[in-house]
This record gives structure tokens, sequence and C-alpha cells, in this order.
């Protein structure tokens, strides 16, 4: 018979006790992660944060795309929140069951053809700085080597901080997983460079011992 590893029944444990998990299973969530937006959502407005209109990120009317957004908690939660007047594009690596409002780009981001694919669904009217607001919630498969994940995770954060920075309106927010590692201090300088308000969350909805934490811009300008 096959032995669990610690980590694994560890896990299951914790999955089995999780509340959020518990939230998503009676809210109709497909992950977890709905929560972590949901928080983010109104953390402008809990934190009194001027530079955004109305106290909240996403808004009726809104273009939103999500990087990394599958199985679609995320997703789910921006198309209820731009309603049918907004636009929700998503992609992932991974395959994505459909969700009603949202557009689903598959592949992989740090392809230049899938990119492409994105960027044509975005230029709506031949507007280029199409987007609201960019969500980022892009993390690697865990090789389980600390340095190839960590470096993986970089890169993921960067070139979402620069397709952020090539898409968004003047005025965008900007929601990014960040890594620990080289290039996090550049990424959180040049945010501050770009936007009129950045602040660093770990929500409540990410577990204790995960050291994910997220880069929430405001208010950006050229
Ligand atoms: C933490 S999950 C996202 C969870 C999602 N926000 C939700 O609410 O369900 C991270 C996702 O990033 C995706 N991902 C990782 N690297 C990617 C890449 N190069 N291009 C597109 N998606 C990628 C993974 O496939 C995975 O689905």
């Amino acid at each position: 018979m096959t032995q669990r590893r610690p980590s694994s029944a560890r896990w299951l444990q914790e999955h089995r006790e999780d509340p959020y998990v518990a939230a998503a299973r009676r809210d109709g969530y497909r992950s977890r992660a709905a929560y972590k937006l949901l928080e983010l959502q109104t953390y402008p407005q809990e934190h009194r944060l001027p530079d955004q209109a109305g106290g909240v990120l996403l808004q009726p009317g809104m273009t939103v795309v999500d990087l990394g957004a599958a199985p679609g908690g995320w997703s789910q939660v921006a198309a209820q929140l731009v309603g049918p007047t907004g636009r929700v594009v998503a992609i992932d690596l991974l395959p994505m069951a459909p969700i009603p409002g949202v557009e689903v780009v598959e592949g992989d981001f740090l392809d230049e053809a899938i990119l492409a694919r994105l960027n044509d669904f975005l230029a709506h009217a031949g507007q280029v700085r199409s987007a609201h607001v960019i969500l980022s919630d892009m993390a690697p498969n865990m090789s389980g080597i600390p340095t190839v994940d960590q470096a993986r995770g970089e890169l993921l954060a960067e070139s979402a901080f620069q397709f952020a920075e090539a898409t968004l309106r003047s005025g965008g927010c900007l929601v990014l997983k960040v890594f620990q590692g080289s290039s996090f201090h550049a990424i959180v300088a040049q945010a501050r460079q770009l936007f009129a308000r950045v602040k660093l969350i770990k929500p409540r909805a990410s577990r204790d011992r995960s050291p994910e934490q997220y880069l929430l811009g405001l208010g950006f300008h050229r």
C-alpha cells in the first residue's frame, strides 16, 4: 500500500477543516481563492484609500483581465462584479469550464503567440489600453526545488507587471501575486512609479504558512 506523505496528509486535514473551502462549496465558487479577491475588492474602502473611486476595485461595466484564472474562482467573482455591461477575459495553461460572462484564452501567458491572442481579445474597437483592472494570481507548478520555483514565480510576476503596464487605462488597478526573490523590490519600486498608491497585502483567506502576498496598485499613470 502507498504511504501518504506527511505533507499531503497535512494538506488533506487542512482542506477538510478550512472554513473557506466550506464557504466556496456553499456559495458556488470553484476555489477558496474567490475569498481573497472578495477581500481585496473592499480593501480600498476598509483602509480608506482615497485614490480608488467608489472604494471598491471592480465596478459594473469594467474590463478585467484575469491571468492564471483556473479553476475560475476569481473569474466568477469578477464576472459578478462587472455585470453584463463589463468584460472579463481569463487566461490559463489549464482548460477552464465555461463561466457565463467570461471569455477564456487557453495557453501559456509567457508564449508570445498566446499573448498576441490575448491582446486581440482586448483590442476592443481599436483601443489598445482597454483594461480597467489586471488580476494575476499566476503561480508556477511547483517542482519542489525552491530556487527553480522562486525563479518561475518571479518571471510570471514580472511578465504580468509588464502586461499591466502596456494594457491598463489611466486610473486602472493591478492585483498581482508577487514572489520573494531578487526581482521583488524592483517590482514594488516600479509599481510605486506607475501607481498613485501601492500596498502589499496578505489576505485573511491566504493560508498562514503560505508566503504568498499580493501587490495592489491603484491609480495607474504613465
Ligand atoms: C493559484 S492558481 C489560480 C487560482 C484562481 N485565481 C482561482 O480563483 O481559481 C494559479 C494558476 O496559474 C496558472 N498558470 C501558471 N503559469 C501560467 C502561465 N505561464 N500561463 C497561464 N497560466 C499559468 C496555473 O495553471 C494555475 O491555474
